[in-house]
């Protein structure tokens, strides 16, 4: 803990999803941990400035700073960048996390619902980057952290737009990994398996969570995560670890590994 708030003092922080589950909770522990201004980020302002109020009260030294954005709006996301960029001069950290999934077959869902969980997820991650990439490359220094999700990982029944946009996200990364190399910016992922959060409050989810809920995490171990990637030069972290054996069975033999996949998934569909 006590390294953990070397690595941030001073930090300059800007969280998208703050409002709720995994972001709010990193929020609270980016402060914590002696970062010194938080931007958060989320379409709900009220939500937001009650979390700046947490903070200040929790965490006197840190500024947190509401404000409203919907990511997946591109005009938005690159007037918060120049915002941000005014204001504070310069970001430190970037956890992208705004996301959503609805659970449905795609011969159910719209095109309409398609598009909007690509354009907030996948989109409106790209959005963020390229509003604060340049000036973490003109400094050489700065690091994004992409909440992705094992969804990156497995294809499953009934989250298909959602999995595609994980999936996206991933490779986004990887290739962005690439470029990076020996510019001082750093790009990691943390994907975790399910999690304890209002995502499952979407009303396509009534009355048939997924079986593999039942396993989820808290809030808490997937912000440690984000904590740590933001100081890592890893790729990819996934939550809880040993799940990285299960991703590599899949993509090893992956004709064992899908239709148990399959099957276990289209069971609440
Ligand atoms: N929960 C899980 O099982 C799980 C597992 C793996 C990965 N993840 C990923 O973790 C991330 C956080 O999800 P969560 O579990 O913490 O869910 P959550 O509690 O529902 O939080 C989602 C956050 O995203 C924000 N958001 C949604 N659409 C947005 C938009 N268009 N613009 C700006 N903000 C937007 C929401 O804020 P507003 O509504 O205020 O805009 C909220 O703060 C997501 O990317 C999700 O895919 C979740």
């Amino acid at each position: 803990m006590r390294n953990a708030f070397v690595k941030f003092s001073g930090k300059t922080v800007v969280i998208t999803g703050a409002s709720s589950g995994i972001g709010r909770q990193a929020a609270m522990d980016f402060a914590r941990q002696g970062a010194r201004s938080i931007v958060l980020v989320s379409r709900s302002e009220p939500k937001l400035s009650q979390l700046a109020g947490e903070i200040a009260h929790a965490s006197p030294s840190c500024t947190a700073i509401p404000y409203a954005c919907d990511v997946s709006d591109k005009s938005q996301v690159l007037k918060m960048g120049r915002d941000i960029l005014d204001r504070l001069g310069s970001v430190d950290v970037l956890v992208n996390n705004a996301g959503f999934g609805i659970f449905k077959n795609v011969r159910d869902m719209s095109v309409e619902e398609i598009e909007s969980i690509t354009a907030t997820n996948y989109h409106g991650m790209i959005y963020c980057t390229k509003a604060f990439l340049d000036s973490m490359l003109a400094r050489n220094s700065g690091h994004i952290v992409n909440v992705a999700s094992v969804a990156a990982s497995f294809g499953v029944a009934g989250l298909a737009a959602y999995c595609g946009s994980k999936f996206a996200m991933l490779g986004f990364s990887e290739s962005l990994y690439h470029e990076l190399c020996g510019t001082g910016v750093k790009i990691t992922v943390v994907s975790p398996i399910a999690v304890k959060t209002n995502f499952f409050n979407h009303e396509s989810f009534s009355g048939r969570t997924p079986n593999y809920t039942g396993f989820a995490l808290k809030p808490e171990a997937v912000s440690k995560a984000i904590l740590a990637a933001a100081n890592s030069p890893r790729l990819e972290i996934i939550v809880p670890f040993y799940v990285r054996g299960a991703v590599w069975f899949k993509q090893t033999l992956p004709y064992l590994v899908q239709p148990i996949v399959g099957a276990i998934s289209r069971q609440k569909l």
